[in-house]
């Protein structure tokens, strides 16, 4: 695991702690919940999103690893797709499952 990642950790660890309230309550956005742990910096270029979305796709890797190394409802797609395409950051909650059929039209679901 990444030294970014175990710091990342120990500051949601101590959210946690300090609102003694679950950080994974899903009334929170994904980016608000990373942005507690880091700031906006975190996915953002000095706090700014990019054209491309290819600068924040490059930070969820470095926490998180590649889609390559991940499960099966990921893997598949490396290569071919980003994580804001699954996990809208701004507009899903934490706990939020992505869905496969907004792109797969044969009643696929999440392994
Ligand atoms: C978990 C990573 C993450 C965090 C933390 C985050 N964002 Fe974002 N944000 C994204 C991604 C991914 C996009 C879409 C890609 C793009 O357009 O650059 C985005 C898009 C945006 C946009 C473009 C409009 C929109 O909603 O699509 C703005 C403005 C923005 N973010 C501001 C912020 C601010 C301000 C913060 C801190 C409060 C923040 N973001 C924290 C990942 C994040
Ligand atoms: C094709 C859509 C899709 C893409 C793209 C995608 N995800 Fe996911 N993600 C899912 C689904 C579905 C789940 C819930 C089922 C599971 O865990 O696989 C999930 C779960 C997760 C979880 C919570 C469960 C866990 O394993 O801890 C994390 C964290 C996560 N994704 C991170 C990412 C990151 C980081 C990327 C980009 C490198 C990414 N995802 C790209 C669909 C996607
Ligand atoms: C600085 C490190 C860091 C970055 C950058 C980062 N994450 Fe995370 N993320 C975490 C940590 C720590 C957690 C909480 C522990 C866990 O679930 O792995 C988390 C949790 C998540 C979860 C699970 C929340 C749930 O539903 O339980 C998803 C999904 C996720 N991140 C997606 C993303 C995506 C998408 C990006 C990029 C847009 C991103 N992360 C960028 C560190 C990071
Ligand atoms: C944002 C769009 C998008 C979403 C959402 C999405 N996929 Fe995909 N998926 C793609 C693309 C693009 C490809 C590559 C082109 C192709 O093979 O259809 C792909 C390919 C795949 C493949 C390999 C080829 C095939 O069709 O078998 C699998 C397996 C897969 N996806 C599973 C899933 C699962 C499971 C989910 C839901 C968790 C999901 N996808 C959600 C866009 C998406």
């Amino acid at each position: 695991m990444s030294n970014k990642i175990l710091v990342a950790l120990f500051a949601a660890a101590l959210a946690v702690l300090t609102l003694s309230t679950n950080a994974f309550a899903s009334d929170e956005n994904l980016a608000d919940f990373h942005a507690e742990m880091g700031g906006c910096e975190s996915c953002h270029a000095d706090g700014e999103p990019s054209a491309d979305g290819e600068y924040e796709f490059e930070q969820c890797q470095s926490c998180h690893g590649t889609l390559a190394e991940m499960d099966d409802n990921h893997a598949p797609h490396d290569g071919m797709l980003m994580c804001a395409d699954c996990h809208a950051p701004h507009d899903m909650n934490v706990g939020d499952v992505p869905t496969c059929d907004s792109c797969h039209d044969d009643g696929r679901s999440a392994q």
